[in-house]
Parts: C-alpha cells; structure tokens; sequence
C-alpha cells in the first residue's frame, strides 16, 4: 500500500495534496511505470476522504499523463514519467532559500569595492515613495495603457531643460528617448548604426560589457589607447570609416580621465573628416569634485555627437532608466528600434522622475550625495597613502565613484585577487576592460560610493595585510 500523509488542517485542498503525493512519487520512482495505484474507491477508503476529491486528484494525473487507465483492469502508472533523483534535488534545493541566507551571511563582512555603486542606503526612498504614491492616485487612466516609444514628453522636456543648464547638452525634447539605462541606449546605437562590416572606434580600457555588445553585430573594435586626461586623440586611426567613435569624455571608464578641450575639438574634426557619429557617454559626471562638470561634448556639435545619460549612479541602478539624445536624422529610426525592442520605458517610473526633477529633488539629492562621496573618496586616498605610502599611485580620482590604485611592484593575478577575496576584501583589475590585453596588470578600480568610511579603512587594511 502506497503512503500517502495528509495534513486536514492546511490551506491546501486535500485533492491537491493527494495529487502532489502521487506526482512526486511517480517521478521520483518510487511508483514505477506499469505499477498499478488503488482504484478511487480503495483510496477514499484507505484515506477516508470523499471518493469526490479521490476522482478530482486522479483527473488531474491522468490529464498531466502520470497514470493511464486500462480499460477493465485499473490505473497505472505511465511509461516515462520517471526523472533522476539528482534533477529533483536540484530542483528542490533551487526553491529552498536556505543557502542563499546562508551565503550573504557568509559574506556580510566583505568588503567589496564593486565600482558603480551609488550609496544604495541613502537612496531617496521617502521622498520616492511620496512622489509615487501621488502619481498613483491622480495620474489619468491612460497613464496604465500602452505609452509611446520615446517616453512621457513632460520627463523629456524637463530632461532637456536640465541638460542644457547643467551640462551644457542643446537639444529639442523630440530628440530624447527614454531607455531602460545607459546599456540600452549602447544596444539601440549599436543596432542602429552597426553591421557586420563596421569598424567602431572605442577607448582602451573601456567596460567590458560594452565593447561585447559593439562585437555582437559583428563589427571590428579599433581600440585607441588612453591616458590620464582619456581618449589619446592623436591616435586615431585615419584611414577608417568607423560607424562611430565611443567616448566617455567627462570621465573615462574605467581610468578616470577628463578629456580636454584640445581633444575634444581633435576628436569632432575627426568625426567630420571621416562622417562619423561620435558617441558620448556621460554616466557619472554629476560627482566632479574639484570644479565645476565640464560641458558635454555634444553641445560642441549637436547634429554629429550622440549623448547618453544614465539614473544609474546619480539615484539608483535598480531603477533602470536613462535617455538617450539623437540628432534628427536618426530620431524616427531610433524610436522604431525601441518600439520593437520592449515597446517603451515603463510609464510609472518616467511620471515619478519626472516629478523628481521638476521639484529639485534631483539637485538637491546631487548636491548631498557629492559631499559625502567627497568625503569617503578623500578617506580612500588617505588610507591608501597611510598604509603604502609610495608603493601606490592614485589615479582618475577627480570624478565619480570610482578611482584606480596603482603597485607599481604587483601584478593583480587572478590567484592574488582570489587571495584577497578569501582575507575579505574583493577588488576589480582593470585589465578586465582591457582590449589589448597586458598593459593594466598593475591597477586595480576601487568603487567607494557604495562604502562607509568604516568599512573604506578596514578595506585598505586588509590590502595591506596582503599586498604589504
Ligand atoms: C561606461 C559606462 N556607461 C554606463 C554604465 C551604466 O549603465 P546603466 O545605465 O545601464 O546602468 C556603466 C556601468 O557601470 C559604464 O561603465
């Protein structure tokens, strides 16, 4: 007689448990094909359930195809319905949260200098939610249908307006799509603008998410070296028709450098000798500590410069929003290409931003979020220079929430950074970015946004505890 448990006094209906019981025998071979199960009569008997919830569980697993009927002789289990126990435990323990819990308690004392991490803690989350709760309650019944490719016109407007008075950026809010982030504009740019014979231009080092997304329509990277102020524009190679050049030149990814006027001016020349677009990516510039943001490259030459602009490092990643501002020639094709990528920007998140803005919260959330980034990047520079004095280099710290650590004497290995991990403290080479591979060995990115003062220190002290 096969065992089957049932709890009387839990929420699942009794059919249900006794159709699970027989489903995770079946598969788990316990109850083999050919076996013949008891029939709905037997069963209502043995479990002293109504024959009803017997013959609606049995439905069930003849439906799925676990039993069949044999006309006269009774129910039996199916051919092929036993999986391997090792898939089912995979299975099982995937659903149990228990490890997971376990993992992030394993590595609650980590110190991980991840870059790109805003203060996820100091996230604006009252004022958010306000806002958001607000928009719920008035925002009209067309807000929660289908939205338009580019975006909510009243956030573009009001993008457009901040972009022109804090960094400089000219252009009419038609010009604006709203993205789910910086990558997705990359993604749409690429697809627009790439194909197979392509050449694009990029820096080198440059994230590494990005140059794999250039290479996916099959383009060819021509990598131009950079240096402590970004793109080394001299080098660009001239006897290429690039789709076009990426730049980060408010704050080269991952070095730091800010591209100079000298360059800037060298790179449009550039971008017109050859009739190529220039792509800018402007992801951090808000944080620039020792003057004011430098203008964007694309107020120098609106109708050649792409801007791409990101929520991720000024407010939050999660939120997945930022915009991306195309000259007019590419502006129908780039709204199309949205439209079939995931239609739109959900509309919710672009009605509280939008808010956000036009109140000053923005501002006055940079404003705040630069002093204390100010402060947890002078305490990194501090620890680094009391703990290795020389041997250290600091580097690309005038912008962001990132800086680069340079040891002359160390190579950061795969081994040596596994080392580091295991003494508690993980931080990224920046030969990861790398496209000619081998110049980088000896720097690592340090993300400090994302860190208290406290853990800054006791991250500094477990380098020096290895790398001394
Ligand atoms: C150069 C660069 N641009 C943009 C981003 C941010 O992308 P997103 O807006 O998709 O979060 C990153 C990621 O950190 C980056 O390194």
């Amino acid at each position: 007689m096969t065992w089957i448990g049932l709890d009387r006094s839990s929420g699942t209906p009794l059919y249900r448990q006794i159709y699970e019981s027989y489903r995770t025998k079946i598969l788990k071979g316990e109850l083999q094909s050919g076996e013949r199960i008891p029939s709905t009569r037997e069963l209502s008997t043995q479990l002293q359930v109504s024959r009803n919830i017997i013959v609606e569980a049995y439905e069930q697993l003849f439906a799925e195809g676990y039993i069949v009927g044999r006309h006269g002789s009774g129910t039996f289990v199916a051919e092929g319905t036993y999986l391997e126990t090792r898939h089912h435990n995979q299975m099982l323990s995937m659903l149990d949260p228990e490890p997971t819990i376990r993992l992030s308690s394993e590595q609650h004392d980590m110190v991980d200098f991840r870059p790109g991490i805003p203060a996820l803690a100091l996230f604006p989350r009252k004022i958010w939610m306000q806002l958001a709760q607000q928009e719920c309650t008035h925002a009209p019944d067309e807000a929660w249908g289908y939205g338009k490719p580019e975006g909510l016109l009243k956030l573009r407007s009001i993008l457009a307006r901040y972009l022109l008075r804090t960094r400089g950026v000219v252009c009419h809010p038609e010009q604006l799509i709203i993205t789910t982030g910086a990558t997705q504009s990359i993604s749409l740019i690429t697809k627009l603008l790439l194909t197979p014979t392509s050449d694009v231009i990029l820096e080198d080092p440059i994230t590494h998410e990005i140059h794999t997304i250039f290479t996916q329509p099959g383009a060819r990277l021509c990598p131009v070296p950079v240096d402590q102020q970004g793109m080394i524009t001299h080098a660009l190679p001239l006897h290429t028709r690039p789709g076009f050049v990426y730049v980060t030149p408010s704050h080269q990814y991952p070095l730091g450098g800010v591209l100079p006027i000298q360059r800037r001016v060298q790179l449009i020349n550039f971008a017109r000798t050859t009739d190529c677009y220039i792509v800018e990516d402007d992801y951090d510039s808000e944080f620039r500590y020792e003057s004011a943001p430098i203008s964007s490259l694309q107020g120098l030459d609106p109708d050649r410069v792409i801007y791409i602009g990101t929520f991720s490092k000024i407010l939050s990643p999660a939120l997945r929003i930022g915009y991306l501002i195309l000259p007019q020639t590419l502006i129908e094709r780039g709204r199309n290409l949205k439209w079939l990528t995931d239609l739109h920007t959900p509309t919710w998140e672009q009605m509280i931003l939008a808010r956000f803005i036009e109140e000053g919260h923005l501002e006055r959330h940079i404003a705040k979020m630069k002093k204390i980034y100010r402060k947890r990047r002078n305490h990194l520079i501090d620890s680094l220079t009391e703990k290795f004095g020389e041997q250290v280099t600091v580097l690309g710290h005038s912008t962001g929430l990132h800086l680069i650590a340079e040891f002359a004497d160390i190579l950061f290995t795969t081994q040596l950074l596994e080392r580091l991990e295991q003494c508690g403290v993980k931080v990224y080479p920046v030969e990861i970015h790398a496209i000619e591979k081998g110049k980088h060995l000896h720097r690592i990115i340090l993300g400090y946004g994302n860190l208290s003062e406290e853990q800054i220190e006791t991250g500094v002290q477990r380098l020096a505890l290895i790398l001394k």
